[in-house]
């Protein structure tokens, strides 16, 4: 396994691979690597001659500073997880490498973008195709892998490659869960061990949810989901929508799509945790 932390560095690598006629995989990330990246790496490395995992704290996605400040950054760890799963090169850039001047582009993802983490964090998904467009210049994958645990990042990252005709081939992947059922993330190393143990309600109450779909109104169902989470005194939801899962636009009703999922965001004191789950399919 081989770690480049500059473009030039990474690029003269990939030339020689490519010329070899190696395919390649990518998987960006923001380091703090647990199972839900390693899966998708495992993936990654299984379906591709060479497997490239990205490393990058991008500030322009982050529309909170201390949010941003708080981000954790654990490089050392992260290189000794993606040596056992088949990683071949991590690319580690510094904020001059990928961005040597301010990124100012603007990119429009219709309603996609409005909805959602689009609404309650404005400018983020901008920051995350800023990114992702720039890391896929550099980096020219044959396949990239994303978590739908992301759900509404993967749709934009899908739509931006359509539209912007980037030729990659996006893979989604399944949300990967703690075995109380709370989905894996890089923020929940800073819950306290009883805000841990209280943030497994918000999988249980989706998951418990999904009995009650047809049977209970969406609306109903909405307000029951926000009741059971409120509930909770250190849980409290900012967001859940039911919505298509194409177009990430509200249901009224059941029968309003064939694709269903319901997406929630909860703050568990000042950490913002997101997940879903899919009701119809
Ligand atoms: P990050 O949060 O590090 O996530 C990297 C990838 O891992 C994303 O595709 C995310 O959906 C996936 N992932 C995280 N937790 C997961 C889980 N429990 N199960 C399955 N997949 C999971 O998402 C980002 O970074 C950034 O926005 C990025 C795309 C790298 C752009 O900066």
């Amino acid at each position: 396994m081989k770690i480049y932390k500059t473009v030039s560095g990474l690029q003269t690598a990939l030339q020689t691979l490519r010329e070899q006629k190696k395919t390649t995989g990518f998987v960006p990330t923001m380091g703090a690597l647990h199972e839900g990246h390693l899966t998708l790496v495992r993936k990654c490395a299984a379906e591709n001659d060479v497997c490239v995992v990205s490393i990058f704290v991008n500030p322009t996605q982050f529309n909170n500073k201390s949010d941003l400040e708080n981000y954790p950054r654990t490089l050392d760890n992260d290189a000794n997880l993606l040596e056992s799963v088949n990683c071949a090169i991590i690319f580690a850039p510094t904020e001059k490498e990928i961005y040597p001047e301010p990124d100012t582009r603007v990119f429009d993802f219709g309603q996609l973008g409005e909805v959602m983490e689009g609404k309650y964090r404005p400018g983020h998904f901008n920051g995350v195709a800023q990114v992702v467009s720039r890391l896929f210049d550099i980096v020219q994958p044959d396949k990239a892998y994303f978590g739908e645990k992301d759900f509404q990042q993967l749709a934009i990252i899908r739509e931006m490659v359509k539209k912007h005709q980037i030729p990659v081939e996006i893979i989604g992947c399944p949300i990967v869960r703690e075995s109380d059922g709370m989905a894996l993330s890089s923020r929940n190393m800073r819950l306290s061990k009883e805000e841990r143990e209280k943030t497994a309600l918000i999988s249980r109450t989706l998951l418990k949810s999904c009995n009650f779909a047809g049977e209970k109104s969406v609306p109903e169902l909405k307000t029951w989901v926000v009741t059971q989470i409120n509930n909770e005194p250190l849980l409290e939801v900012e967001y859940f929508d039911i919505v298509d899962a194409v177009t990430l636009q509200s249901v009224e009703d059941w029968n309003d799509s064939p694709y269903i999922v319901g997406c929630v965001t909860v703050y568990c004191g000042d950490v913002r945790l997101i997940d879903n789950i899919q009701y119809k399919s």
